[in-house]
């Protein structure tokens, strides 16, 4: 055993470096992006997720810990300063110090007073669609897909239709010119000023996310779904969408109810749910996704999208109570 390094862990372990951000996690599924407001040092190492698991940044200064000092040592540690915390927090409320550690937890203290402001983004079929479902009914923010949207628009023909449709069929991007313009109105309605929103699909390019950012739009939390190429076209092709419910299947890893005639009989497979047509929509994706991230490397957080949907779901939420604490569900 390093004494050094264990002396050096326990003084880090103090209640305020409990509140640091870990640049690397090896749990949950979640990687938190660095937060903004969370100070900015290289001890980010351990802190404890709201269920009590540990979180742990296995590349502490390059030393692994857990590997160096055995799991049970390192959540032994972390326990007990954990409790440390909690006698400090409570026996001087009214400090200052001790409220200079509290605001140093909340990532984004501006979303205690508004309402919740999210982006969902990843590769076609990662799960945002099936993911926001559950979203906006937990945490009563407006869906906004800019898919659905348009869909909406070239069923309905209207002028933002009719310029979206060759695009669409072909899998490919609309013009940041046609999508941009709809989505700052849509923004802007009382019910999204009033409940706050869910953008999912937007932006997709770097013009979308300046075009945003110039707006004044900001948002709370950016949740990345990562699932490699080869998993997306199994889930695309196996697609099949309730027009009337808006709900979310997949032929072999959430099939619709066997026995419900009338929902089988009105499933739509959509047409850019191809083989063909994936391959273009993830060039595309390809081409875009770096660059719109780092637009958001604040707020970000990387959710695996490989797990089942509940197991998501779940990183999902830690994710937003991590980055919007108010908005815990
Ligand atoms: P859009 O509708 O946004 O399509 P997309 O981004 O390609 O995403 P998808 O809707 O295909 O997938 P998803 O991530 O929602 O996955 P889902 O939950 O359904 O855009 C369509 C087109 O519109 C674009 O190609 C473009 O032309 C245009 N467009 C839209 N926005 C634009 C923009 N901003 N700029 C320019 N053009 C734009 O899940 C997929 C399947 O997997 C389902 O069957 C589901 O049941 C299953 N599944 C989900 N999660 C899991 C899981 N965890 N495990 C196993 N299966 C799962």
């Amino acid at each position: 055993m390093n004494f050094f390094l264990l002396s050096s862990l326990l003084c880090l372990l103090t209640p305020s470096a409990m509140a640091f951000v870990p640049t690397h996690t090896s749990s949950f599924g979640v990687h938190h992006t660095k937060s903004s407001s969370a100070p900015s040092s290289s001890s980010s190492s351990l802190y404890e997720s709201k269920d009590g698991g540990l979180v742990l940044d296995t590349n502490f200064d390059g030393v692994n810990l857990v590997r160096l000092m055995g799991l049970k040592k390192v959540k032994k540690i972390v326990r007990k300063s954990k409790r440390n915390q909690n006698m400090v927090l409570s026996a001087t409320t009214s400090d200052d110090s001790v409220a200079e550690t509290v605001d140093t937890t909340a990532s984004s203290d501006s979303a205690a007073s508004s309402p919740l402001k999210l982006i969902i983004a990843g590769a076609p079929a990662s799960g945002k669609g099936t993911q926001c479902e559950i979203i906006k009914d937990k945490y009563g923010v407006v869906h906004l897909s800019t898919g659905d949207m348009l869909r909406a628009a070239v069923a309905a023909g209207t002028e933002v239709g009719k310029s979206a449709k060759e695009f669409m069929d072909a899998g490919k991007l609309v013009p940041d010119s046609v999508i941009i313009g709809v989505v700052k109105d849509r923004l802007a309605e009382s019910d999204c000023t009033d409940k706050g929103w869910l953008l999912d699909g937007f932006p997709r390019t770097p013009a979308q996310a300046e075009a945003l950012a110039e707006q004044g739009v900001t948002a709370d939390c950016f949740l990345f779904l990562n699932v490699p190429d080869e998993i997306l076209v199994e889930r695309v092709v196996g697609r099949r969408t309730d027009p009337e419910t808006g709900k979310i299947y997949h032929m072999t890893f959430s099939p619709p109810p066997a026995d419900d005639e009338e929902l089988l009989g009105r499933l739509v497979h959509r047409s850019d749910d191809t083989e063909e047509k994936v391959k273009v929509r993830l060039e595309q994706f390809h081409a875009n996704v770096e660059a719109v991230k780092g637009s958001y490397t604040d707020i970000s957080v990387d959710i695996d999208g490989t797990s089942k949907p509940d197991v998501v779901s779940k990183a999902i939420d830690e994710a937003i109570a991590y980055k919007v604490p108010s908005a815990a569900a």
